[in-house]
């Protein structure tokens, strides 16, 4: 098996993302790693929903015993806004020069990276997104996911909500990139089944998009086959038994290893789909990408077939009789997605037939499916959708 196919051995240049800490406990070593930023103090960003569940209280134990100064803010919101990183960034600029800790999902990572960049920029606002590209350093930040999905430690950008302009903003920079991921997996597991089971799918399919992304790389694959591996191991014994360290640290892991592939790769389809229907029905992330899984690997299949079959070698199936690779690894697929019970009809996701044509116009325009191998037109994503209703 060669694989990628794609100009597998095109000229490359790759920068390390983050410092890796991983592993049960390592919540500890957090004062050190705060200190080695420069920064004596900390800006810890994070939301209702990690306090309710006492993960904040765990990690302020952490930064009293170490007797450091922080701030806490944890107002941030799932799918966070522009409202929200202008905030948080307010409170920031007052509190003053600290690392940033960010202690959440997807959606706390991506408003404090927001909240770092604005508060190297005094007079910029999170609705300047497209210009804050090119201006100056922000705080460093140290990421702490909580969730074992978005892989958004590995990367230096947020998608934001501009409440204003009703649009999606790509709100980042070089220098909040995490320096820092501190993986603990030790933090999820309080995490309720159903959003292990949302981000752990949204983890899956980071690996699997990556692995037929047009931007594919040998690099890019060794980290995403792993993290098919990892993650169609755990994630099912993770949903069975939250308590069960062992599948969450593999877990987490693998998600981690998916976010490091899908930031040097892309993703395809799937996520293109996904963005759309979240966009107009507020579908969490996860549940919108399974809904459409399968559908989009088996209209993908003729552009992917060494991917898939990469895939399926993971997920360390027997080779199929027929040799049909694609149709073992969606089978495959299809069996996770079960028995975590994450996939749904469209029309349980507050969609209606109606709103179909404009979920099909928006994933053909999204940026994230360039990188898809078989390039869609919009009545084939419609006709798509359709069969996924
Ligand atoms: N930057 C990127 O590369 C990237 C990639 C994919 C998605 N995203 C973004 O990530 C967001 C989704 O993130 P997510 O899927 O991680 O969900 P999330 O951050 O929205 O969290 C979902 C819910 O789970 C709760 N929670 C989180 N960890 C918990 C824990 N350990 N115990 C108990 N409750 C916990 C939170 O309070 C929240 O209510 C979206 O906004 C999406 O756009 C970013
Ligand atoms: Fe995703």
């Amino acid at each position: 098996m060669t694989f990628p196919e794609r100009d597998s051995l095109a000229p490359l240049s790759i920068e390390p993302t983050c410092r890796i800490e991983f592993g049960p406990g390592r919540l500890g070593r957090l004062p050190e790693l705060i200190a080695a930023t420069g920064h004596p103090r900390a800006f810890v960003v994070t939301d209702r929903g990690l306090r309710t569940a006492g993960v904040v209280d765990r990690l302020l134990k952490v930064l009293n015993v170490a007797g450091m100064e922080y701030a806490v803010h944890d107002e941030i919101s799932p799918n966070p806004s522009t409202g929200d990183v202008d905030a948080g960034a307010a409170r920031a600029r007052r509190f003053g020069r600290a690392a940033v800790v960010a202690l959440g999902g997807g959606s706390v990572l991506d408003a404090a990276k927001g909240i770092a960049l604005l508060v190297g920029n005094p007079d910029a606002r999170a609705a300047d997104a497209d210009a804050l590209w090119e201006a100056a350093d922000g705080l460093p930040l140290v990421a702490v996911p909580t969730t074992s999905g978005t892989g958004a430690e590995t990367n230096g950008f947020g998608v934001i909500e501009d409440t204003a302009a009703c649009r999606k903003v790509y709100l980042g920079h070089a220098s909040v990139k995490p320096g820092v991921a501190l993986l603990d997996p030790e933090l999820t597991l309080g995490l309720p089944a159903h959003v292990t089971a949302a981000t752990g799918i949204d983890a899956l399919v980071h690996a699997i998009e990556s692995l037929a992304s047009r931007g594919a790389s040998p690099v890019s694959a060794a980290h995403a086959t792993q993290a098919v591996a990892m993650v169609g191991r755990a994630l099912p014994a993770a949903y069975r038994d939250g308590s069960d360290l062992d599948a969450r640290a593999e877990l987490m892991m693998g998600a981690h290893l998916a976010g490091q592939a899908l930031t040097l790769s892309g993703l395809g389809l799937v996520h293109g789909i996904g963005h759309a229907l979240t966009a107009h029905t507020g579908t969490p992330h996860g549940v919108a990408l399974a809904a459409v899984l399968e559908e989009v690997m088996e209209f993908s299949a003729p552009d992917a077939a060494g991917a898939y079959e990469t895939t399926a070698r993971a997920l360390r199936l027997d080779p199929p009789s027929d040799g049909d690779w694609a149709r073992a690894a969606i089978g495959a697929v299809r069996e996770i997605s079960g028995a975590v019970d994450v996939k749904r009809p469209l029309r349980e996701l507050r969609t209606t037939r109606q709103l179909l044509p404009s979920v099909a116009a928006g994933a053909v325009t999204d940026p994230v499916t360039r990188n898809a191998p078989r390039q869609p037109t919009e009545p084939q994503v419609l006709e798509l959708l359709r069969s996924a209703y």
